[in-house]
């Protein structure tokens, strides 16, 4: 029987600690935290993503900065608002809410973004500069921005109190904004890590040697209870609809309980803590903001 790794109460405590520490730089430095959010067209997922992150910043106490945009925005228009962003003192980090609308290149506009406010850390400096992290407690220092679903992803087991050091830590799912950083996060933290992916032959023996999986491969209840081992730790990173409604993971959780020794439910694991982790990356931008003072 498993412990149920309760993400929406760490997300409320990391943004407990993060709307104290924000007023805290206020007082000591006079730098007031302070987020912009884009958000180009009206699709709905994406809507509820940006209100909730509205909210988020209300609770810790971090000036929130909406700019919604119609869906015939021209690219141009919108590295235009980028930059006038890039160029404003009180905005430390800047989100582009993704997908963007077809006409738009993602890629373009992600490159727009300053990374010293690229507080989604998805700008290739960042992604480059990550690779360069050799131990997990050097974050701060070296003031890098994490992408927010991995770095959730390691803080649920932090808080957990689960050891990786030394864990077999297998991964499913190879994409650039959760399977391949939350795995080099995994080996900062001295995890051995493999990777897994649609041509990985033999999957659920693979799985089967793990003491930490991380499923993100978007498939529902995809991962088996007979593939845990007795006394893993599970993150389920899958966010899935089904027919019915109702929201599953990529991992068969009632069947994965039975040996897991942890597990995130689906929901309430890993997904507040996506935006939790968005309120600790714009407190540090605020941070390093204020060290150049
Ligand atoms: N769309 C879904 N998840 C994310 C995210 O983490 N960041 C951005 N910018 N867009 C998203």
């Amino acid at each position: 029987m498993a412990e149920k790794i309760d993400g929406k109460a760490i997300a409320m405590q990391i943004r407990e600690e993060v709307g104290r520490d924000v007023l805290k730089l206020k007082e000591e430095t006079g730098v007031h935290a302070g987020l912009a959010v884009i958000l180009v067209g009206e699709d709905p997922a994406s809507q509820v993503y940006v209100k909730n992150k509205g909210i988020a910043c209300e609770k810790c106490n971090i000036n929130s900065f909406e700019h919604k945009l119609p869906a015939d925005t021209t690219e141009d228009d919108l590295i235009k608002l980028v930059d006038e962003l890039n160029n404003d003192p009180k905005v430390h980090g800047i989100l582009c809410q993704l997908p963007l609308p077809k006409h738009i290149d993602e890629n373009k506009v992600l490159l727009a973004i300053d990374p010293a406010k690229d507080v989604d850390g998805f700008h290739p400096m960042n992604v480059g500069k990550f690779m360069t992290l050799k131990k997990y407690s050097d974050i701060s220092s070296m003031g890098l921005f994490l992408p927010c679903t991995p770095y959730g992803c390691c803080e649920l087991l932090d808080r957990s109190g689960v050891e990786c050091s030394g864990a077999n830590a297998v991964v499913i799912g190879r994409s650039n904004i959760v399977g391949k950083p939350v795995s080099m996060l995994l080996m900062s933290k001295n995890a051995t890590v493999t990777i897994c992916h649609s041509r990985t032959k033999n999957l659920p023996d693979v799985v089967r040697g793990a003491d930490i999986i991380v499923a993100a491969i978007g498939v529902p209840r995809f991962v088996k209870g007979d593939w845990v081992k007795k006394g893993a730790a599970v993150i389920d990173v899958g966010v899935n609809r089904l027919d019915t409604g109702k929201l599953c993971g990529d991992v068969d959780y009632d069947a994965a309980f039975e040996n897991a020794a942890y597990i995130t439910p689906v929901p309430g694991g890993v997904g507040p803590m996506t935006i939790a982790m968005l309120m600790k990356n714009t407190l540090m931008s605020a941070t390093n903001v204020s060290k150049l003072k």
